[in-house]
């Protein structure tokens, strides 16, 4: 069985209901193990077992959030060379921009050189109804795209 795993900070709770979403959409797709933990629980070994990744963060200070370095710190070493072409996606919670957040993640994940897959979802301001369902639907595109092996 293939595993998806997603990592995610939250200051507050924005980035904790995306997080909630994007595990709700992938959870359905019954041939994937689907494993949510928030920054400061996950580590290489989370990433080391899991086929893709999709990660989680409030954009701070015109970056991603400080416990969101802190993991990919953490991760990057351990992991460089072992997890080429995985697929990862991203989604961002912000006040007002949000490109931040994703440029300096995109930044460092390009290192581990996994694939992209999809647009990130950035959030700007309050979570609307339509934007849930894009992040249920970004679990559930990766999910299926793990159970069927077209990553
Ligand atoms: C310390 C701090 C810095 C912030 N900096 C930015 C920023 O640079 N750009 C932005 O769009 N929002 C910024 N915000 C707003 C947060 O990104 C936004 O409130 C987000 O939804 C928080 O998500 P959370 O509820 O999961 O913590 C900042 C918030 C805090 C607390």
């Amino acid at each position: 069985m293939k595993t998806l795993l997603i990592v995610y900070h939250s200051g507050g709770v924005k980035t904790a209901q995306m997080a909630a979403a994007v595990e709700r959409g992938a959870k359905t797709e019954p041939g994937v193990r689907v494993v949510l933990k928030r920054c400061a629980e996950a580590g290489p070994e989370d990433v080391l077992a899991a086929d893709g990744l999709i990660l989680g963060t409030p954009e701070n200070f015109g970056y991603m959030s400080g416990m969101m370095k802190d993991f990919l710190e953490r991760i990057f070493y351990p992991c460089e060379g072992k997890v080429a072409g995985r697929p990862w996606a991203l989604f961002v919670g912000a006040g007002q921009d949000g490109s931040g957040a994703v440029s300096s993640v995109e930044r460092i994940v390009t290192g581990l050189r996994l694939k992209r897959v999809g647009d990130p979802v950035v959030v700007v301001k309050e979570l609307k109804p339509e934007q849930i369902a894009a992040l249920e639907e970004l679990g559930a595109a990766m999910a299926a795209g793990l159970a069927a092996g077209i990553f």
